[in-house]
């Protein structure tokens, strides 16, 4: 039986299958399609600290083989959080992870330190990403100083594992990731969605209400892999790969590129159990190629960093 354990700082997760952020809800609305202790991880819709109605519709447009959305973090905001829907993640075998985001640094603070406050949250992974808000968002994940201030005001407040969530947004990720390292962050998730756009030739109106939105599911999986490649090159922190993993095999070049564990999105709004399905495909591939721990896959990539055109960013 092959070892599927991962850890992430102090976290230990069964397997390294994790259900990305906006994409699985706070977890309890497909408890009865999917069982989540099968999961190495649950991370929460973004939290804020008042609740949110989100962007105007249309919000959500499928493109050639991914999706567009431009949701706008619509949220029950952190206290209703705690009120309606930690009580279920708390009695779930898996890691919990709460994803915040808010528009000032004080309010990063303000929503962890409620959360802190609470049983049933393992750590915390920080969207400073969301290219479809105006106040936040792009303006901090695309600015290296701002990355590391709100990781050096955040670190304080807990000793649980503080993930930063980065744009791909950027020219070289690799600078993102070690302004995350360096002010104290535990991990890295790589990568929230590209900006994208979509446009009706009838009406010749965009198909999102904000003109752009942010781009996931297969299309992005080339892109987010080679930014996981270049952020795990540049840093000692684990790295979470996401980006259009949708089957086991996407999973395991996430993996072989360098991520310690990856993130399923968009996949889980064909099928919920994608997660499920992956975890135990990387479980049997591990089985057959006799692999003893999953961990000997991480960054086991058999590439000449020489040969690497990225290596001349690192
Ligand atoms: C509908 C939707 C809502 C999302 N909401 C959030 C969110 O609230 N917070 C966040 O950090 N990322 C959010 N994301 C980004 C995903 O967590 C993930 O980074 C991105 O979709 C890329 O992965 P994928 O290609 O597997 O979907 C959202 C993505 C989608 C499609």
């Amino acid at each position: 039986m092959p070892n599927t354990e991962v850890t992430i700082g102090s976290l230990k997760l069964k397997n390294p299958v994790l259900t990305a952020s906006g994409t699985f809800g706070y977890g309890d609305e497909v408890k009865e399609l999917v069982d989540g202790s099968k999961l190495g991880g649950i991370i929460t819709k973004s939290l804020s600290l008042k609740p949110r109605d989100g962007n105007a519709p249309n919000r959500i447009v499928e493109t050639s083989g991914g999706m567009l959305n431009s949701i706008g973090l619509a949220n029950i905001g952190v206290r209703a959080f705690i009120e309606q829907k930690l009580p279920y993640l708390r009695e779930l075998d898996t890691v919990i992870i709460a994803n915040i985001a808010a528009s000032t640094l004080d309010e990063y603070c303000e929503v962890l330190s409620l959360l802190e406050h609470e049983n049933g949250i393992d750590g915390y992974e920080i969207n400073v990403s969301c290219p479809n808000v105006k106040e936040g968002g792009l303006n901090f994940g695309t600015n290296c100083d701002m990355i590391a201030e709100i990781t050096r005001r955040l670190r304080p407040l807990t000793t649980k594992p503080l993930i930063i969530k980065l744009t791909p947004n950027v020219t070289h990720i690799a600078d993102f990731a070690r302004s995350a390292e360096l002010a104290g962050a535990d991990a890295i998730s790589c990568v929230n969605t590209f900006v994208g756009m979509a446009i009706d030739i009838r009406t010749k109106k965009p198909k999102l209400s904000t003109v752009t939105g942010g781009l996931s599911g297969p299309a992005i999986k080339p892109l987010a892999l080679a930014k996981v490649y270049e952020a795990s090159q540049a840093v000692n922190i684990p790295v979470i790969g996401i980006g259009g993993i949708m089957t086991w095999e996407d999973a395991i070049e996430f993996l072989l590129a360098g991520a310690t564990a990856i993130q399923v999105g968009t996949a889980n709004f064909i099928d919920p159990t994608a997660g499920v399905k992956i975890a135990d495909g990387i479980k049997s591939y591990c089985e057959k190629s006799n692999i003893a721990s999953v961990t000997e896959l991480i960054g086991a990539l058999d590439a000449k960093r020489d040969n690497s055109i990225l290596s001349s960013w690192l």
